[in-house]
């Protein structure tokens, strides 16, 4: 049995986000205990400070944190939030590319529900971080075409784009999936391309069922291990690039 957390963030329960968000959780309950994380709907405070935790003085996030996961005094929200990534086998992430990267409010959850204290700590994190064990996967769309979001393509390579937000997770201890991405998902599509548009979107949705069934065959979007890296965390000479974000100088 896999317990699954899916999180989404989009202002509009109408929009291809929630639809494949809900597409998720009715698959994954074939599997197992679902949660659900729908920010919007929450009305998620995405932005971290001292008034959440009535802390006064100087705001340091990372020791606050700390402190208040040592206090058993963490925000209700944030609490909640922490409960269920544990409870979790599973994480998935559902949203919408907006400028290059994850809503403000997906990142704000990053910044708040990914507790220091809970869910990393200095000498826990990657792969001695709390969420060894547990997978993720990101699903998002962009309003581009996949050319357009390649390695080569105007608006960035989409798997640079995601990048942080992968590396958060892994920094946690997860291990994150290859990321499925729509694309071309927008409100635009004129006759004949609009009826196509639809029956692909179905089809996506109609998928997910088997594209969760499939996790187990799904490849690891890798990241270099730490016997890559030196005392200083620099990549080894002759260890693999995997990615533009951690290079040879
Ligand atoms: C504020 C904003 C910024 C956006 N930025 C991008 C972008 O950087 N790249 C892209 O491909 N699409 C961008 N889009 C388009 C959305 O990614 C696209 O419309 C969305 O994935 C469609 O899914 P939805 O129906 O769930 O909103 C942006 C949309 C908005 C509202």
């Amino acid at each position: 049995m896999t317990n699954t957390l899916v999180v989404s963030a989009h202002p509009e329960p109408k929009s291809f986000t929630h639809a494949w968000a809900r597409a998720t959780v009715d698959a994954a309950r074939g599997f197992g205990e679902v949660q659900t994380s729908d920010l919007y709907a929450m009305g998620f405070d995405p932005a971290e400070r001292a008034e959440l935790y009535g802390h006064e003085g100087r705001f340091d996030p990372l020791r606050v944190q700390e402190e208040a996961v040592a206090a058993g005094s963490l925000p209700a929200d944030l609490a909640a939030e922490v409960a269920k990534i544990r409870a979790a086998d599973l994480l998935v992430l559902h949203f919408p590319i907006w400028w290059f990267g994850a809503p403000a409010m997906l990142k704000g959850w990053i910044d708040r529900a990914l507790v220091h204290g809970a869910l990393h700590l200095v000498e826990e994190r990657f792969e001695k971080g709390p969420c060894i064990g547990k997978r993720a996967l990101i699903c998002c769309s962009t309003g581009c075409r996949a050319a357009e979001c390649g390695p080569d393509g105007r608006e960035g390579d989409l798997r640079l784009q995601l990048w942080p937000l992968a590396h958060a997770l892994r920094y946690c201890g997860f291990t994150v999936l290859a990321p499925e991405c729509v694309h071309e998902v927008h409100g635009y599509h004129e006759a004949p391309t609009r009826d196509a548009f639809a029956a692909r979107i179905a089809g996506v949705l109609d998928g997910q069922g088997a594209l969760l069934d499939g996790l187990g065959d799904r490849p690891v979007w890798a990241s270099n291990p730490a016997g890559d890296f030196d005392a200083l965390g620099r990549l080894l000479p002759g260890a693999p690039v995997l990615s533009p974000f951690i290079r040879h100088p």
